[in-house]
């Protein structure tokens, strides 16, 4: 078999991916019309643009969600974030496809944030700094309104104590060889990260572990994640819990092209959520396009859509209905819209919601602090929160 011409792991990605290959790479299934169509159905409205524009295009096990939701029995969400730096408007994607679930089937939420996986991950990081980023994340996470009476935080570094049982039992079932064939760690990786994946399973299991039956665990995630959850569905059958479920997104491109990445050096890359207005106006006046050489040629020739950064920040975000997000597809395909134009229109949309989105994350300190899962000095029960009703 050739050599792939790209890589995608939990910490690589690189290269042009051709995502229906890499479903197949992974053994995950296509999120066909056919599901689209039970989980509108079953929600009572019309889908999130992060569905129905296809962001979202690969599943695992989605059907038994379907079940559950269609019979009106209870399943969670669950998703996360490494804290390395401030969040850009492609992170948030994930947790806005919770939060519609949430609110159509009122299910519970569990954040993770990982400190701890990412202070492992980067010599230079410094664990002062992940836990900063984790708070100040948290709260861009809380700002895309989730529901505090139904929604808690793994904060790992300070949830250890309420995870640390469950890890246990799930460390205990995976062997190190498969953690360094599945992430491809060279023997020189540090144990921490060796020990974390164990980590990132603790959440699938949490709600069924702390109620004594099965609750179903949907997971939205970009498609880079599922290695983890493979083994996390691998060992969940002989602990006596339901494989999770899996929702996957594509890689969002960066502003310059490829994956929009906090972690490189290039911070021209990516849409913050911090950006001051100029430097927003700044970062999508210099954006990629799937534009031509000249106006005259793109007039006449018209554009490329599907290669443009601008393009996929309207397709899944910005675009505010399905008739605003074809009209911007059908005027750059067609070279009506240059992208000049495009550009101006998108950051006039932009600004306001960056806006917004800052005077919303600043009121939840608070809250945040109070969703985030501790044990009690001397106690196995937790504090700070759940056990979350049982669903
Ligand atoms: N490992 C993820 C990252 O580096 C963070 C994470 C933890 C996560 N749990 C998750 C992501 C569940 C998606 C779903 O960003």
């Amino acid at each position: 078999m050739p050599a792939e011409k790209f890589v995608v792991t939990p910490y690589e990605v690189r290269g042009a991916i051709d995502y229906d290959r890499l479903r197949e790479l992974f053994g995950t299934q296509d999120l066909g019309p056919e599901l689209l169509a039970r989980l509108e159905k079953a929600a009572g409205a019309p889908l999130p643009p992060l569905l129905s524009r296809g962001v979202y295009y690969s599943h695992r096990d989605l059907a038994g969600i379907l079940e559950a939701a269609e019979g009106k029995k209870p399943f969670f969400l669950y998703s996360g974030r490494g804290p390395s730096g401030p969040m850009h408007t492609a992170h948030l994607a994930p947790f806005e496809l919770c939060r519609w679930f949430q609110e159509r089937f009122h299910a519970s939420m569990y954040i993770q944030i990982t400190d701890d996986e990412k202070f492992w991950l980067r010599p230079q990081y410094r664990r002062e700094e992940t836990y900063a980023w984790g708070i100040e994340n948290l709260l861009d996470i809380l700002a895309v309104g989730f529901d505090p009476a139904r929604t808690r935080v793994f904060f790992d570094t300070r949830s250890i104590g309420t995870m640390y049982s469950l890890a246990v039992d799930v460390a205990k079932r995976i062997p190190y060889s498969t953690v360094k064939a599945v992430f491809g760690f060279p023997t020189s990786t540090n144990i921490g990260l060796v020990f974390y994946t164990a980590l990132q399973s603790v959440p699938c299991f949490y709600p069924s572990w702390r109620t004594g039956g099965p609750v179903p665990c949907l997971i939205p995630c970009g498609i880079d994640q599922d290695p983890h959850f493979r083994i996390t569905r691998d060992l969940a059958e002989a602990l006596g819990y339901p494989k999770p479920a899996l929702l996957h997104s594509q890689i969002l491109p960066g502003l310059l092209g490829g994956k929009m990445s906090s972690s490189g050096p290039e911070k021209e890359n990516a849409l913050y959520l911090n950006d001051p207005p100029e430097g927003a106006t700044r970062k999508l006046k210099n954006a990629f396009t799937g534009g031509r050489a000249t106006v005259e040629e793109q007039r006449r020739l018209g554009a490329t859509p599907e290669v443009c950064s601008v393009w996929a920040l309207w397709r899944a975000t910005f675009a505010k209905d399905e008739a605003e997000f074809q009209t911007v597809t059908r005027d750059c395909r067609s070279g009506a819209m240059l992208c000049g134009e495009c550009k101006g229109k998108l950051t006039e949309r932009v600004l306001p919601f960056l806006a917004a989105h800052a005077a919303r994350r600043e009121k939840l300190r608070p809250t945040a602090e109070s969703l985030i899962l501790e044990s009690a000095p001397g106690s196995t029960s937790s504090s700070g929160g759940p056990p979350i009703p049982p669903p």
